[in-house]
């Protein structure tokens, strides 16, 4: 099935080649890039603000050819121009450009005596008289200036948000991980992937406009702490991750302004049977038939329960067989927990979802289900936690009925009580 895909991916792909480059939004193509002059005068935040509300940065240069574009573009209506770089100090090593890839090392056109930071950290464009094509300090705030923004060259399609080569679709309207990807596959796409800091900031941008949920799937899955894939096939070549988050659950959610708990644009993961809004992803040129068939996709990695298995040392994950998907009638698991020394072991389930009254699991203060027990728990519960009193506490899954609930998923680690 995986295969399948692959193919269909190339064979779209190798057709989306095939047509020239196009710019969208009114931009120009210049070398390459799409370009467009914005000859009222703003600050640079607030030029970077505008060529945002497309998913545009503000102009990279990073060779002659680039740098000798941007005066064509300006002809002469514009001598001052704001470009995409920042300069943390007087160097241009320390100079960074907009696009978040390098610093303005390998290729800088500073005026003589820039930069300097004492006038400004950002830069701008000269593009006449005796410094035409040097770049010179300004400041961030005071100065206003033209600007010009930038995109990638894209393909011809007559999608609404065609960016880079791809159309993507926003759905407001939430749907759980499976069936968000097979809506995709019905549009011969697949749940975003993303595989740069430009489009991660396109897709937030939009996102922050077309969806009103907090969180948006995108086609990241996330199985163990260091494994990620995208639904689609591509390599994991870019990774925005919120650096505050540890490894959760497996699939992986873009955040937009409208969360307060992760800045926009971070990536998170939840647990896959929730609902959430989402975004598709298809190359350009792609003729999907009316009925496309759904292949049916199975988008979580295999994800180790732990079932069954021998001592488990804290810290670590336990959930029930195939979670997220939902675990498969007559399960019958032990976990035998246990931590160091003189260490308690706290159990806290995160996820727990069960088919009441039928499925069980039960948590023992000790090794054995003769040891006391701490709790037995069936149905739907939020987030709970459990201390045990020695080093050691037994789990056991076990479930009656036919057909399988979501699951649940736990963390153990191991605990102090203060003393
Ligand atoms: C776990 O062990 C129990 C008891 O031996 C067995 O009935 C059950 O099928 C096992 N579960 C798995 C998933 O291997």
């Amino acid at each position: 099935m995986l295969k399948e895909l692959i193919f269909l991916t190339l064979l779209q792909y190798s057709r989306s080649l095939l047509s020239d480059p196009i710019c969208t939004n009114g931009y120009t193509l210049v070398n390459n890039k799409c370009l467009k002059l914005f000859i009222d005068k703003v600050t640079y935040k607030n030029a970077e603000r505008n060529c945002m509300d497309v998913g545009a940065t503000l102009v990279t240069v990073k060779n002659a050819i680039d740098n000798h574009a941007i005066s064509t573009v300006a002809g002469s209506s514009a001598n001052t121009i704001w470009m995409g770089l920042f300069c943390l100090d007087s160097d241009p090593s320390k100079c960074l450009w907009d696009d978040s890839t390098v610093s303005a090392e390998l290729y800088s056109n500073f005026a003589p005596g820039f930069p300097h930071v004492d006038v400004g950290k950002c830069v701008y464009y000269s593009s006449q008289g005796a410094l035409t094509g040097k770049w010179i300090s300004g400041d961030c705030d005071m100065d206003k200036l033209a600007y010009i923004c930038e995109l990638p060259y894209t393909h011809a399609d007559d999608c609404q948000y065609n960016y880079n080569g791809h159309c993507y679709s926003f759905y407001d309207a939430p749907l759980p991980f499976t069936q968000a990807q097979e809506k995709c596959e019905k549009e011969c796409g697949n749940l975003a992937s993303i595989h740069s800091p430009n489009e991660n900031r396109y897709l937030a941008t939009l996102s922050n406009r077309l969806i009103s949920g907090y969180n948006i799937y995108i086609g990241g899955m996330w199985p163990l702490p260091n494994v990620f894939n995208w639904i689609d096939g591509s390599q994991w070549s870019y990774n925005n991750i919120d650096p505050s988050y540890s490894h959760g659950p497996n699939c992986m959610t873009i955040s937009n302004s409208k969360s307060s708990s992760v800045a926009s644009g971070f990536w998170f993961s939840m647990n896959c049977y929730q609902a959430n809004a989402f975004i598709c992803k298809t190359p350009t040129g792609t003729k999907c038939p009316a009925n496309q068939p759904v292949v049916q996709v199975t988008p979580v990695p295999y994800n180790p329960s732990f079932c069954n298995n021998s001592i488990l040392l804290a810290p670590g994950v336990i959930s029930s067989p195939d979670f997220p998907l939902p675990y498969s009638g007559f399960q019958s698991c032990t976990y035998q927990l246990s931590t160091l020394g003189s260490f308690n072991i706290l159990l806290r389930f995160s996820d727990f979802q069960l088919e009441s009254g039928k499925d069980f699991v039960k948590v023992y203060d000790g090794s054995s289900e003769n040891s006391k027990l701490l709790g037995s728990f069936t149905g739907q519960e939020d987030a709970f936690a459990l201390v045990s009193s020695g080093n050691t506490m037994l789990v056991t899954f076990k479930t009656g009925s036919t057909k399988g609930s979501a699951g649940f998923s736990a963390r153990y680690t191991p605990y102090s009580f203060s003393r």
